[in-house]
């Protein structure tokens, strides 16, 4: 059992959530992802370390509640307890001085995107932000950010926050009057399609996270296995980070798709859009 200790509300829908767990905490890198059970009849699900501290012997994360397992865990309150927690998993971030760098977060994926870009700029890294989501309520992350980065940008699609528009405008406009070394694009996968082919048009080595869907994270069911240079890959074992020049976003938006196709249509209008700015 894993007992909260603090529970933030960071809006509507994602919480911020840190709970006690020594061993995990001083295990845990960058990049790397624990999955959790809430409850007995809880099923097990991924969520990215967003932060860990060894003296405290406790391990961050942030959660949108979505879907079933992701709404209970939010329910939770400080002093209620998790039932169990499996991490950390997945490699880690290789972080390495390599000069330039930017890292996009869309939606959920900037508190995922936060520890890397962090990371990062601790390593002597030049790194670029830029966050973006649907409105301005759901911008996570912003501050805290800004607490080690002074080249932030935000963009909202309403224009609530920011600038208006997608974080590909932003990206656009940065790779038109600068050159740089590595992209990092962690967020719904159509976002990170789109960073990819206007990086690899220009060279630009550019990493992604994967938010695969996963059932037993290790290795063995196939579920959140992806098509990667022609190969087959597992996103548990072999990532959760790729890089995004070598992913087939068309085959894992199809797996994802079939089990959201309310979303189909908002992401169809998402790739329209941006690919009219690519031109
Ligand atoms: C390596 C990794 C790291 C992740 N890190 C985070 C994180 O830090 N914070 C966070 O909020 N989420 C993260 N996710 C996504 C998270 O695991 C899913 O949102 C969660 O599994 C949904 O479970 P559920 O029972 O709440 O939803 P369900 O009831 O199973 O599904 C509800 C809806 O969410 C969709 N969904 C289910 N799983 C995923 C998924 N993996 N990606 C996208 N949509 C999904 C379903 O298709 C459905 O439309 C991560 C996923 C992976 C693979
Ligand atoms: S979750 Fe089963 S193989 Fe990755």
């Amino acid at each position: 059992m894993q007992k909260i200790v603090r529970k933030k509300q960071l809006n509507p829908e994602i919480s911020l959530i840190e709970f006690e767990a020594k061993d995990l905490a001083i295990a845990a890198n960058p990049g790397q992802f624990v999955i959790l059970r809430v409850n007995e009849t809880g099923e097990r699900f991924p969520l990215t370390i967003y932060d860990f501290n060894c003296e405290k012997g406790t391990v961050t994360v942030v959660c949108q509640a979505i879907g079933v397992s992701t709404k209970k865990l939010c329910a939770l309150n400080e002093g209620d307890s998790i039932l169990d927690v499996v991490g950390p998993l997945g490699h880690a971030t290789k972080v390495k001085n390599i000069g330039k760098v930017i890292c996009i977060g869309g939606g959920v994926g900037t508190a995922e995107a936060y520890p890397i870009a962090k990371a990062m700029q601790r390593e002597g890294n030049d790194v670029e932000v830029i966050i973006g989501s649907r409105i301005k309520d759901l911008i996570i992350c912003e501050q805290e950010i800004r607490e080690f980065c002074d080249k932030v940008y935000v963009t909202t699609d309403d224009g609530s926050h920011g600038r208006k528009g997608f974080v590909t405008d932003v990206l656009r406009e940065l790779l038109q009057k600068d050159t740089y070394d590595m992209v990092f694009a962690i967020g719904p996968l159509i976002m990170m399609k789109m960073v990819c082919e206007m990086t690899k048009a220009r060279s630009i080595r550019t990493l992604v996270s994967l938010n695969s869907i996963m059932i037993d994270g290790t290795g063995m069911c196939g579920g959140c296995r992806i098509q990667y240079s022609g190969e087959a890959k597992f996103t548990c074992v072999d990532g959760p980070e790729f890089d995004g020049h070598l992913v087939d976003f068309n085959d894992v938006m199809l797996r994802q798709e079939r089990y959201k196709s309310k979303e189909k249509s908002a992401l169809d209008h998402y790739e329209k859009q941006c690919r009219i700015g690519l031109k």
